[in-house]
């Protein structure tokens, strides 16, 4: 059976340092994702952003305006401990559905398949709500069917794109071709973008 998803179901994984998902450093789609990016001001929220690499990275690249978010406070702290300077305000220890805020970037790391499968639709729609209009929501997601119960849960690039476009413009979905060497070829690269508000 599929385990409660819940604060103490993460926390405990931190705890046992049961973390087979953390690359141990940014990952090399997010940080060339970034590389290119040339607005320092634009605000970036990192959702179970857990150790916080590519958090990291961006504020280290000069971001002013990074955000991470998790509901385990665990790797939070840590983070803020091994980056003294980086704003407390923008660690957020919450359930990503309760977050408030606007962003002009979210970025995608292996928050999605941690998530329930029956929460997907809930997710895109608070990604809508958490995107400023023309917003992107970019990052990498699995591109297989994990046969068990638990976290990671994956999926293929037409159930992404049929739920995605429920709330967003998928401009871009697919075979990732800078993926880290464990995930090489079992992970898609997406961008969407929350539709302008209509005229
Ligand atoms: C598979 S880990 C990935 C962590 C990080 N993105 C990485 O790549 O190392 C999933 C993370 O999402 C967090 N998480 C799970 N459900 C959450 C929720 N509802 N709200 C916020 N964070 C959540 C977990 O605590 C965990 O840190």
């Amino acid at each position: 059976m599929c385990p409660s998803l819940d604060e103490n179901y993460w926390l405990g994984r931190y705890q046992r340092n049961q973390i087979g998902w953390d690359a141990g450093e940014a990952t090399i789609p997010l940080k060339q994702y970034l590389d290119q990016l040339h607005d320092y001001e634009v605000e970036i929220l990192i959702p179970g952003a857990g150790n916080a690499h590519e958090v990291a990275y961006a504020f280290q690249k000069g971001f002013q305006h990074v955000h991470a978010l998790d509901i385990a406070n665990a790797p939070l702290k840590r983070f803020q401990q091994r980056y003294p300077l980086f704003p407390s305000a923008n660690l957020h220890h919450e359930n990503f559905f309760d977050h408030r805020g606007q962003y002009d970037l979210v970025l995608e790391q292996t928050f999605f398949c941690a998530l329930h499968p029956n929460l997907r639709n809930d997710y895109v729609k608070k990604m809508a709500q958490l995107l400023k209009p023309e917003g992107r929501l970019v990052g990498v997601l699995f591109d297989i069917l994990f046969e068990r119960d638990g976290p990671p849960f994956g999926g293929d690039k037409e159930m992404y794109v049929n739920l995605f476009t429920k709330e967003l413009d998928v401009l871009k979905m697919e075979p990732c071709y800078n993926s880290i060497k464990p995930r090489a070829g079992s992970e898609l690269f997406f961008v969407a973008k929350r539709p302008a508000k209509p005229q």
